[in-house]
């Protein structure tokens, strides 16, 4: 029997298609190299221009990154419990606890409840260097998605959030950010309780046209054993999914 590779062993495609969210964490700390590791692979990153404009506050164990890691969790229980509602976790398939719905809420549930003990939280901050633009999220994400890959490959796990937006004042008076600093996401990671595994997503065919609109190339397929997944939050849909393939 051949034993799975360990995480530094894992080629890039098979990383990218094994990066899970992880929202659930051991209590063994992250250690200096790992962070430096992975915060060297999100600075190598694309920017426009190479302008390079993303800073990390990596909130750990002292004083005041335990405070804001406690804005961050209130933050976190209170927007979980208005996205339970909104787009109701608890109706239909959710009154059967082992419904995927059901055990999505449970694990949101469980995440927010402890977001503040992940043994960091990654605080993203983009330096806006001239007029806000729905482009500038360009800069910002790529790097984002390089440290997720960087822990991944490290033995490590996390999960992109937007929890910071609840607590955005607090935050900026009690770290000291400059008003032109945008804060664009707040991202725990730590040593994955669980592990990582093949994301799901749509089949390739729905995503890829070629030469003109709707047009599904034959080339376009998955890989063989490739599972899939609706788009969205449980039993949303929306205009592209009418008459949508067979995602599960
Ligand atoms: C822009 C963006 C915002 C997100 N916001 C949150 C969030 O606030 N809370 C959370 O738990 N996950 C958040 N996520 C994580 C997504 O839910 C997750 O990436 C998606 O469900 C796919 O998970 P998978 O890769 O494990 O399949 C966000 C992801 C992105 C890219």
């Amino acid at each position: 029997m051949t034993r799975p590779p360990a995480p530094h062993e894992i080629g890039l495609l098979e990383g990218i298609a094994t990066t899970r969210a992880i929202r659930r964490f051991t209590d063994e700390p992250v250690s200096d190299a790992d962070l430096a590791a992975v915060f060297f692979a999100a600075t190598r990153a694309p920017s426009g221009s190479n302008r390079q404009p993303w800073r990390f506050i990596a909130l750990r164990n002292d004083e005041t990154s335990r405070r804001a890691k406690r804005l961050l969790g209130e933050t976190a229980r209170r927007m979980w419990a208005l996205k339970r509602r909104g787009d109701r976790y608890d109706e239909g398939s959710g009154r059967r606890p082992d419904s995927p719905k059901a055990r999505m809420a449970r694990s949101m549930q469980r995440f927010a409840e402890n977001f503040e003990s992940a043994p960091v939280i990654v605080l993203v901050c983009f330096l806006r260097y001239r007029e806000e633009s729905h482009f500038e999220g360009a800069s910002i994400f790529p790097c984002c998605q390089n440290l997720l890959l960087a822990a991944r490959a490290r033995g490590l796990g996390g999960v992109l959030t937007g929890f910071q937006a609840g607590a955005e004042a607090e935050l900026r008076e009690l770290l000291g950010i400059p008003d032109e600093v945008v804060l664009s996401a707040a991202i725990p990671l730590g040593h994955p309780e669980g592990g990582h595994g093949p994301v799901r997503r749509r089949p390739l065919r729905e995503f890829v046209y070629q030469g003109r609109w709707g047009e599904t190339p034959d080339w376009a397929v998955d890989p063989p054993g490739t599972r899939h997944a609706k788009a969205g939050p449980p039993g949303h849909r929306t205009f592209l999914d009418q008459g949508a393939g067979d995602g599960a």
